[in-house]
């Protein structure tokens, strides 16, 4: 289970800062929204924020997070500011499997992330291409926002097809077998994160539905004991692991 606070409810005159203070308080990711304006009605920050933040958590993933209606011109900047990963939005249409393909040529990870009003069916030609699936919980744009139950059904949806391809021998060998290991070591064909009023209890719905990646600002940013939160959030998501299920009886 992997935890990622969004940077974007921590202090903006702190950013650097905070983001060493996530790294010390054992985060696994920093999540990094990124707002144009037009995609979503905010603005938020760019690569130079990025590159800055950087050297203050050297041993964060960088999940880089574009809400923005132009990500081509965007991909190189953020990959050398710092993304180990970069995730568009499905609702950019027939330019997603070139934003794929810029993404991988870039050398990093690829994110797909897909709106709640956005059918599930969307992201379905896109599953093989993708290391990561994220699936708004909220409308995107802010921070603070009421987490949206009826998308639950969507992560349980991820979950079924992954475990398809899955069993069709789906996922490159190699370091990290997935929960479906078969003793072969193979990677997940794909993660699944959340993303959008994420707290303790929402976590636990998402991890139950089939959810192994989890965005939180507000229930993390907010508290000032980071690692209580993140040690808490983690026993959550431990005991609402639905592949541990059977090894609890
Ligand atoms: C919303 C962003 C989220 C947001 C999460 O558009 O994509 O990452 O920052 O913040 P909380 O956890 O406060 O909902
Ligand atoms: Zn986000």
């Amino acid at each position: 289970m992997i935890i990622a606070p969004s940077l974007l409810a921590a202090n903006p005159a702190r950013f650097g800062q905070e983001a060493g203070r996530a790294e010390r308080a054992g985060a696994d990711w920093l999540h990094l929204d990124i707002m144009d304006g037009q995609f979503v009605p905010n603005i938020s920050f760019g690569p130079a924020v990025v590159a800055a933040v950087r050297p203050h958590a050297k041993k964060l993933f960088f999940d880089v997070h574009l809400m923005c209606s132009k990500p081509e011109i965007l991909l190189e900047p953020f990959a050398e500011a710092g993304a180990d990963q970069i995730t568009v939005h499905v609702e950019l249409g027939e330019q997603v499997e070139s934003l794929i393909w810029k993404i991988k040529k870039l050398g990093k990870k690829v994110g797909l992330a897909v709106n709640p009003p956005t059918a599930i069916a969307a992201v379905q030609p896109h599953l093989e291409q993708i290391d990561m699936l994220l699936v708004m919980t909220v409308n995107p744009g802010f921070g603070g926002q009421s987490f949206i139950h009826e998308c639950l059904p969507k992560i349980q949806q991820a979950g079924a097809w992954r475990r398809a391809l899955w069993n069709n021998g789906a996922g490159a060998s190699g370091s990290g077998a997935g929960r479906y290991s078969t003793g072969r070591e193979r990677k997940l064909p794909y993660r699944i994160e959340v993303d959008g009023g994420i707290n303790d209890q929402t976590a636990a719905e998402c991890a139950h539905a089939g959810a192994d990646t989890f965005v939180a600002g507000t229930a993390l940013f907010r508290r000032r004991n980071m690692a209580a939160a993140i040690k808490q959030m983690r026993k959550i998501l431990q005991d609402n692991d639905p592949t541990l299920a059977d090894l609890k009886v």
